[in-house]
């Protein structure tokens, strides 16, 4: 065999800590597969003196990861320290100015500089694996960028976010509240360091940008993605959903459209009986729709010190095989710039729950509304009223589906609804998702 790929690690979290576990636990598993020996050569983390249980002996320490970057001891460095900007940023941009190949599962990064980074590698004859940056342990690069190829895809969406995967199933079944699923969720180690990229959608968002840049070839613009988190996300409306024969996930759906691409992150309701609304607790879940695969869903684990690393792996073993892909599928510098579609332009039915005073009229008012945007109602619920019992008169729950219809309809709708004073609170609107 030939000599080992020396590995430098730049970050000893969760997943890092798993990283090495793997490459030193099934090093003849893995070597089998790389043809040749993966050695981590090298550590870069903060402190030194913490008991991460894994054994670094003859490991070389680095405090500075950008100087492991650059070492001329390491052939290969693997990224996950995490954040947008430096060190993370300085460190890879180090690496691959020295024309050595990086592995990074950092979303964020790559949702901000990726371009950049992609083209950086490619001058310098390096490459980008960031398997483990989109969905964890589902190999949903890969799929998109070299065996879906051939497709002209139309639309990329799935559940990106374990944590609040996690949280919507956990308030669903158990009827806890959102605190509780997410303090759980972070004693798990599914949740970001700061939780609130999870629960607002900032992390799906980095990682829906990705997989738009593979899926279209287009250049990332994170910051166009249309962002709703699940934090208005309450009992009600998960139990609403049951009833009506659907379910609440946070998606991130990016779809090809004749005015340009669409990105959104929102929470969405998808029918009962769907593939996906089947996905459930920490799992993730990425649809492709394809000319030529028709539709093709993979799930598994998206968070997790094991899953991650599987991906990591993945990408290392392509490195010591030199099996070298454009990131983002095609070169870089090639890359479309990207067009935002318009999101009031977005199609799609929506579920609209509103706290309606129980006097005549009211109902009718809200028809009218509906009916003066042209949106047809696939169907009403009225409920008794929870809250508000003791005003006079009393607020009913009143929960409207409506059939296909435009974003700039159903807003102009509410906007009109809320301005008729028949309302007690501001009306909750969650896009429906037809699978
Ligand atoms: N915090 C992420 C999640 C894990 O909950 O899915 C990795 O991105």
């Amino acid at each position: 065999m030939p000599e080992p790929l020396r590995v430098g690690l730049a970050g000893l979290g969760t997943v890092g800590c798993a990283v090495y576990k793997l490459l030193t636990e099934k090093a003849e598993h893995v070597a089998a597969r790389a043809g040749q020996a993966i050695r981590v050569q090298a550590v870069a983390a903060r402190a030194r003196d913490r008991d991460r249980g894994i054994d670094l002996t003859g490991v070389a320490w680095h405090d500075d990861p950008v100087e492991l970057a650059r070492s001329p001891d390491i052939d290969l460095f693997v990224e996950l320290i995490g954040g947008e900007g430096d060190p993370a940023h300085a460190a890879v941009a180090a690496a691959l100015d020295a024309g050595k190949p990086v592995v990074s599962a950092n979303k964020a990064l790559l949702a901000a500089h990726g371009v950049e980074l992609a083209r950086l590698a490619e001058d310098r004859g390096a490459t980008i694996g960031f398997e483990a940056a989109v969905a964890g342990g589902i190999p949903i690069v890969k799929t998109l960028r070299e065996a879906a190829a051939g497709n002209r895809v139309t639309r990329v969406y799935g559940i990106l976010n374990g944590t609040c995967n996690y949280i919507l199933t956990r308030m669903e079944e158990e009827g806890l509240s959102f605190e509780a699923c997410l303090a759980e969720a972070q004693k798990l180690g599914y949740a970001e360091a700061d939780p609130t990229f999870d629960i607002g959608g900032q992390d799906s968002a980095h990682k829906l940008a990705l997989l738009s840049a593979v899926a279209f070839a287009t250049a990332i613009d994170v910051d166009s993605i249309h962002l709703e988190g699940i934090s208005s996300i309450t009992t009600e409306d998960l139990e609403a959903a049951a009833e009506l024969g659907y379910r609440i996930k946070l998606l991130g759906v990016a779809r090809r459209t004749d005015t340009g691409i669409e990105q959104r992150v929102t929470p969405t309701m998808v029918p009962r009986n769907s593939a996906i609304a089947g996905v459930k607790g920490v799992l993730n879940a990425v649809a492709i729709d394809g000319d030529e695969i028709g539709e093709v869903m993979l799930v598994g684990p998206g968070a997790g010190g094991s899953a991650t690393a599987s991906a990591v792996v993945s990408d290392i073993v392509d490195v010591a095989r030199g099996f070298r892909q454009p990131p983002f599928g095609i070169p870089a510098t090639d890359l479309a710039p990207y067009r935002r579609a318009r999101m009031r332009a977005h199609e799609g039915g929506y579920y609209i729950r509103l706290s309606l005073y129980d006097r005549p009229g009211a109902f009718a008012a809200i028809a009218r509304r509906m009916a003066e945007q042209e949106i047809s109602l696939e169907s009403i619920v009225q409920k008794d009223g929870r809250a508000a019992q003791s005003q006079t008169p009393v607020a009913r729950r009143v929960v409207l589906i409506t059939h296909e219809t435009t974003e700039l309809q159903i807003r102009k709708a509410l906007e009109a609804i809320e301005s008729d004073n028949h309302i007690a609170a501001a009306p909750q609107m969650i896009r429906i998702e037809a699978p």
